[in-house]
């Protein structure tokens, strides 16, 4: 049994004292949801403050983004180590704005995994193809490189504690939400891949999460897919009681 895992992905949004005000509010309404893994992921600035804020609580803090490299003369850049020593345990790497627009690509994907993970950080590895490519008929054999080479050279053990987000491009934030139907084929293809590349335990353990217009009115019957494992929330992480439904939406006992 896998324990859902549900992630706000603030993006370029608020300040930190946003993000203090934010947890104050957050923090009490999913006090009692003790089967759900919660991380909020807001821009760097707000991280510091965010882990002071959620401290003695099961919400986690996780970074938007991370270098590769240990530290050096990369202006603009942040390490693992930066963020490990800041309290950070989770870091959103791949995701498809930083792949479309900053020009990630799956060998950077897979450079920065292996340094979060050497780190002591868990990676949330982020995949979903574009409208152009599923109206081609390739959401298999993009997903199939993003996967296989964001991954490559993990072991099964590392897999397991990972986190992959599915998240189809023509989905974020444009308010279209995948189907159930193509939510569940695209999440079970996943899981097989993971099994053919890293075995059965490591595919069992490894919890790929649904992203892209989660809101809480369709929250429930995604999370209700077996192999959904939880959500990464752009919008609808916004308002700490939006997030807050989606948590509660995400618990076994309600899917
Ligand atoms: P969205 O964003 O929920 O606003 O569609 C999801 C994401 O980009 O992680």
């Amino acid at each position: 049994m896998r324990t859902p895992f549900v992630a706000a992905n603030w993006k370029m949004h608020k300040t930190v004292q946003e993000a203090i005000d934010y947890a104050r509010n957050f923090v009490p309404l999913v006090a009692s949801v003790s089967d759900v893994d919660i991380v909020l992921a807001p821009p760097f600035l707000a991280l510091p403050a965010l882990v002071e804020a959620t401290e003695g609580s099961r919400v986690g803090v996780a970074a938007q983004n991370v270098s590769a490299e240990p530290n050096g003369a990369f202006t603009g850049e942040v390490s693992v180590g930066m963020l490990g020593a800041a309290g950070v345990t989770q870091v959103i790497i791949g995701h498809s704005e930083r792949r479309q627009l900053y020009g990630e690509t799956d060998a950077g994907v897979n450079a920065k995994t292996r340094a979060a993970i050497d780190a002591g950080l868990t990676p949330i590895v982020c995949v979903g193809e574009t409208l152009d490519e599923r109206e081609a008929d390739r959401t298999f054999d993009v997903l199939d490189r993003q996967v296989g080479e964001g991954l490559a050279g993990l072991t099964p053990e590392q897999v397991a504690a990972l986190v992959v987000a599915y998240e189809p491009v023509w989905a974020i934030g444009t308010g279209r939400v995948a189907t159930p139907d193509q939510a569940d084929t695209v999440h079970r293809h996943i899981r097989e891949q993971l099994t053919s590349q890293f075995g059965d335990a490591a595919a069992s353990g490894c919890r790929v999460i649904y992203g892209g217009s989660v809101k809480p009115a369709n929250a429930m019957e995604l999370m209700a897919l077996a192999d959904v494992d939880g959500a990464l929330v752009g919008g609808a992480s916004l308002d700490p009681a939006s997030f807050a439904a989606i948590v509660t939406a995400s618990r076994p006992s309600t899917t």
